[in-house]
């Protein structure tokens, strides 16, 4: 059953039919297209175009589809454009012609927007709590390795030591702002379309704030042409979840680092890795790989999106069907992530000897030594010199810092007494830096119990 022709004399070329259809990837909409449905029949019978009879016979009828749909027993027929054709068209097949009626004052514009939020309106929660998921392990993983030190790097050289919690808890929060980002999104799409009708509201008069409570909307939007070519909550889900695989591959990066020889910090588990099919000796970090690979479809998807939008006339124009491909493939893209990364990491081990060999070298308390000069009262620049002298001597003899006698140390300055020795110590060093956000072990312990109430809802 087509939803037009009456006034084309003509067939439609096969071709043209194939090319323009979306039934192929707009089914997934259906659980939202007859909740919909169902709304706008009440709507109608609210308004007098249907009879109380006919309302109920059509969301009987509506049930039975969607049960056809759960059951994936659904049988499609080969004029079912999109979704919203295939529900209508199943729809009088069961109840007979007067089905059709729930078309009156509804358009496919008003009703493919309205089906978009409602899908958003699921997946964003879900999405949140896949995340939310990944948080705990990091916060888990977090306590259970509460004491490890490891190099902390800038420019990928070793810095400073830092806490691995302190590190694992820089992703839970790159991940608590994609949480911010897909609430969002879920915000601008809770406004119903529904109303909109093609493009220059309905005609018929039923109550959009009813409608709007029926299908669980905080609000109706206020111009019908905006309403059915308004895409920014697609454009922001998106950005939602480019962020979030963005934020992913890093954490992916890092694991992949942590796991080289060369780092040798951590470990995959066997049930989280691949091999080589030609060299026996490899354990491969395949999933943290394919999470940082996908990345760039989902970013892709986002600069389609916004490509779509851009230079659009109002209102509904049948570009926006290619809202549908980018964003169903980055919610299942990151779902799927997701699910991947808290698998990998909640399986992970790592290596304590490693990274207390790490740790202690690579003149990674150097600045502590400057501080403290500085606190001596010495200029920090003058400080810096004087340290990057040290360092050169210890560099140039293939030393570390803490193997400096006291009287080595001291030619460089009187300054650099017995008590600058304390400071060149790892664990020094991370107790100094005690402020909220800093990498002593007492602050890391704070940031892990707030971490916890934060992602349970309870904290700011
Ligand atoms: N499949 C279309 C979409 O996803 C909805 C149908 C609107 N079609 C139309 N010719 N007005 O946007």
């Amino acid at each position: 059953m087509k939803m037009w022709g009456g006034r084309f004399a003509g067939e439609t070329d096969p071709g043209f039919l194939e090319f323009s259809s979306s039934i192929g990837f707009d089914a997934r909409l259906y659980p939202y297209d007859i909740e919909c449905t169902a709304a706008w029949t009440y709507a109608l019978e609210d308004a007098g175009v249907l009879s109380g009879d006919e309302a109920g016979g059509i969301c009987g009828a509506l049930e039975t589809v969607r049960s056809e749909f759960d059951d994936g027993i659904f049988e499609f027929e080969p004029s079912d454009e999109d979704i919203h054709t295939a529900v209508e068209r199943r729809l009088v097949e069961l109840v007979g012609s007067y089905g059709g009626k729930v078309r009156t004052g509804r358009s496919r514009n008003d009703q493919v927007a309205t089906d978009m939020r409602l899908f958003l309106l699921d997946a964003c929660p879900a999405l949140t709590a896949s995340v939310r998921g990944l948080q705990e392990v990091l916060a888990d993983k977090a306590e259970e390795y509460i004491e490890l030190v490891i190099p902390g790097h800038t420019h990928l050289q070793q810095a400073q030591p830092v806490l691995l919690a302190h590190t694992l808890l820089a992703f839970l929060h790159m991940l608590e702002r994609d949480v911010a980002l897909l609430n969002q999104a879920a915000s601008l799409a809770d406004i119903l379309p529904l109303g909109s009708g093609a493009l220059a509201g309905t005609g018929i008069a039923v109550d959009r704030g009813l409608l709007a409570e029926r299908l669980g909307f905080s609000g109706v939007s206020e111009n019908s042409l905006d309403a059915v070519s308004d895409r920014d909550f697609v454009c922001a889900a998106l950005f939602a979840l480019t962020m979030t695989m963005v934020h992913l591959s890093r954490l992916s990066e890092q694991v992949i680092l942590w796991c080289s020889s060369e780092f040798g910090l951590a470990r995959l588990d066997d049930s989280w890795a691949s091999g080589s099919s030609l060299m026996p000796q490899k354990k491969n970090p395949d999933g943290p790989e394919l999470v940082r690979g996908k990345t760039g479809r989902v970013a892709g998807s986002l600069m389609a999106m916004l490509t779509v939008m851009k230079g659009l006339p109002l209102a509904y124009n049948r570009d926006l069907q290619e809202d549908k491909e980018g964003l169903f493939d980055a919610v299942d893209t990151v779902a799927a992530s997701l699910a991947v990364m808290k698998g990998t990491l909640g399986a992970m081990t790592f290596d304590a000897g490693r990274a207390a060999a790490l740790s202690e070298g690579g003149f990674m308390t150097a600045t502590d030594l400057a501080d403290y000069l500085a606190s001596k009262g010495m200029e920090f620049p003058e400080a810096h010199r004087l340290v990057g002298e040290v360092v050169a001597y210890c560099v140039n003899r293939g030393i570390e810092l803490t193997s400096l006698s006291a009287a080595e140390l001291s030619g460089f300055s009187d300054e650099l007494d017995e008590e600058a020795l304390s400071c060149l110590g790892v664990d020094s060093s991370l107790a100094r830096r005690s402020v909220t956000g800093g990498t002593a072990p007492e602050s890391v312990r704070r940031q892990l119990a707030r971490a916890r109430e934060m992602i349970a809802g309870r904290a700011p």
